[in-house]
């Protein structure tokens, strides 16, 4: 090995580099690249292995050829790579770039459940005349959801709910939210002006206008000097908010353990306007309620004074009233949750 021929070596090694910097196709390879020449193991560093066979005064004239060859090799390096980079990044901006035109995604709005919406339709009108919303529970015991409503465990008056039981014995499902009642009596002194949503259930046929699970909207009042006409005005004016300010209106005598007297609440009907049609049983009208006194018996139970006291009470259906207002035929569209139904109430 002699000078000369380790100087070609290097000066074979700096063409062949820079020809193959000047073709590496990305930063990936060049790098790959770099290592294989200048790294410690590489080629330069091989080709440099020659020198230790030369005589000792040749070998700073080799070692300042190798040193140019590296920065010659170097400066190529950084070139390529910085143009390398550049390439590459415009092209990621290309592909990734961001279409701010393109519409955003829908945002899917929901809507309130027809028997929530009227419930809290129910609400905000009885809120107008200081009514305040309770809550009671679902899962009832037997004396509070029967017998301290005066309806004693052999009464044929039983008939009327058909009950789902729980196996804690005495315990059911209530069948109405009248339970709230004697609950709302016992936590408050008169004057008490109480609304009370809830489910309810019972064990009933399914059909277009029976479901073993549906809401009811219960209401009490109690105080001293209440009256029937107090009630009737009060729902004449619940009538009117709901359905419509001309809507007549009308009792009728009804049966309730709890209540003496007891009514139905009418108006008329919604459909025909009075002149009677299929919608209406040809009857001209619309049961909405049914309400009435609270009986001396029930407000006893409620640990107050009947002689003292009187009150009124009332109970709705807001799937009914809900039936009522928008024209639906079947009840079972309210539970089963199908959103053609639901999306309707937006
Ligand atoms: N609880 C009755 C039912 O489920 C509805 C009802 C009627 C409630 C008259 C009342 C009332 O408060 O006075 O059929």
């Amino acid at each position: 090995m002699d000078l000369v021929q380790l100087t070609r070596d290097l000066e074979d090694l700096r063409a062949e580099a820079l020809g193959q910097v000047a073709v590496a196709p990305d930063s990936a390879a060049l790098e790959e690249l770099e290592i294989e020449v200048l790294g410690k193991k590489g080629r330069l560093t091989g080709v440099l292995r020659g020198i230790g066979a030369l005589a000792a005064e040749d070998r700073p004239r080799v070692g300042a050829v190798a040193n140019t060859v590296r920065q010659t090799i170097e400066a190529a390096l950084r070139e390529r790579g910085a143009a390398l980079r550049n390439s590459e990044l415009e092209a990621r901006l290309r592909l990734e770039r961001v279409d701010v035109t393109t519409p955003g995604r829908p945002v899917r709005r929901g809507s309130l459940h027809p028997s929530i919406e009227a419930m809290g339709d129910i609400a905000r009108i009885f809120a107008q005349f200081g009514f305040v919303v309770h809550e009671s529970p679902e899962v009832e015991d037997d004396r509070t959801n029967f017998q301290m409503l005066n309806i004693p465990p052999d009464h044929p008056a039983r008939d009327l709910w058909d009950t789902l039981y729980v196996d804690v014995p005495g315990h059911l499902l209530r069948t109405h939210t009248s339970p709230g009642q004697i609950r709302v009596m016992q936590a408050m002194r008169p004057p008490i002006r109480a609304l009370l949503p809830g489910r309810c259930f019972r064990y009933e046929a399914v059909d277009a206008s029976h479901g073993f699970e549906f809401f009811q909207v219960e209401g009490l009042m109690v105080d001293e000097g209440t009256t029937l006409g107090d009630l009737k005005g009060l729902l004449d004016q619940f009538a009117h908010a709901m359905f419509g300010a001309r809507k007549r209106t009308r009792f009728r005598p009804g049966y309730y353990p709890f209540t003496e007297p007891s009514v139905a609440f009418d108006v008329e009907c919604l459909v025909c306007g009075g002149s009677g049609c299929p919608a209406c049983g040809r009857s001209g009208w619309m049961t909405i309620l049914g309400a009435g006194m609270v009986h001396p018996v029930v407000l006893q139970y409620g640990g107050l004074d009947p002689e003292r006291y009187q009150g009124f009470a009332f109970g709705m259906g807001p799937e009914r009233i809900s039936m009522l207002k928008h024209g639906i035929t079947d009840l079972r569209l309210f539970m089963e949750n199908d959103l053609r139904f639901l999306e309707q109430f937006r």
